[in-house]
């Protein structure tokens, strides 16, 4: 979800106003995404390298993650959602910890969709995490463990197609092992200004993917 910045600087507003335009954004795109049959959707929300913004800016986003949560409960509630938080839990505060464990624990037994946040994620860190459990795993004699159910990640499928908003075309330390095959979109549009038609775009434009694994057809 790039380009927050971006969108508040062009309006004369703070970076904050951005984030909270885009934390706005999040509910409208999990609509597009029932209505077009998506079943997962997972949202790079703060990565560990976002860590090392200013205090405070780091500070807003937490704040907005908080009230956020709280915000979009009845929507959870209403349309079905599962609710996840995928990333190195450790650095929260303990607070936003709880609030984000209560959250899924409400949420889950819900399962028209599931939203993921991507916070406090590296893909780096994901990978290596999972290498310690890994080789815990097989040194205790598990030898049929899979690495992907290692990943912090376990339990969802890979992701088919990865949306970047902003105009940046890189991945950004995001879900390096599981995009092995994922298909890339890129867009300018910047995420606040990110509505379904867009979503939806994006969609058809994955229709229209040749997706081999390899293989050939
Ligand atoms: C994305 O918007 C939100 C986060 C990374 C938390 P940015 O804050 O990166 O927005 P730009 O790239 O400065 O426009
Ligand atoms: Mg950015």
């Amino acid at each position: 979800m790039d380009g927050n910045g971006r969108w508040a600087k062009a309006r004369g507003l703070s970076r904050s106003e951005g984030h909270a335009a885009g934390a706005d954004c999040v509910r409208e795109c999990c609509r597009a995404a029932i209505k077009n049959g998506v079943k997962y959707l997972s949202l790079y929300t703060f990565s560990q390298e976002n860590w090392n913004r200013p205090e405070k800016e780091v500070d807003t986003i937490m704040a907005l993650m908080a009230s956020n949560m709280i915000k979009t409960m009845p929507e959870f509630e209403e349309n079905n959602i599962r609710f996840k938080v995928i990333g190195d839990m450790d650095r929260l505060s303990p607070e936003l910890r709880e609030q984000i464990a209560a959250a899924e624990e409400h949420t889950a037994s819900f399962d028209r969709l599931t939203l993921i946040l991507m916070f406090s994620y590296s893909g780096k860190w994901d990978i290596l995490q999972a290498a310690d459990k890994y080789a815990a795993a097989r040194a205790s004699g598990n030898a049929e463990v899979s690495f992907d159910s290692c990943l912090a990640t376990a339990g969802i499928p890979d992701p088919d197609l990865l949306i970047r908003t902003g105009g940046e075309k890189r991945i950004s330390n995001y879900m390096l092992w599981q995009c092995a095959y994922t298909e890339f979109y890129f867009t300018d549009k910047l995420w606040p200004d990110f509505r379904e038609d867009d979503f939806v775009a994006a969609l058809d434009d994955f229709k229209g993917r040749d997706r081999r694994f390899g293989k050939v057809n």
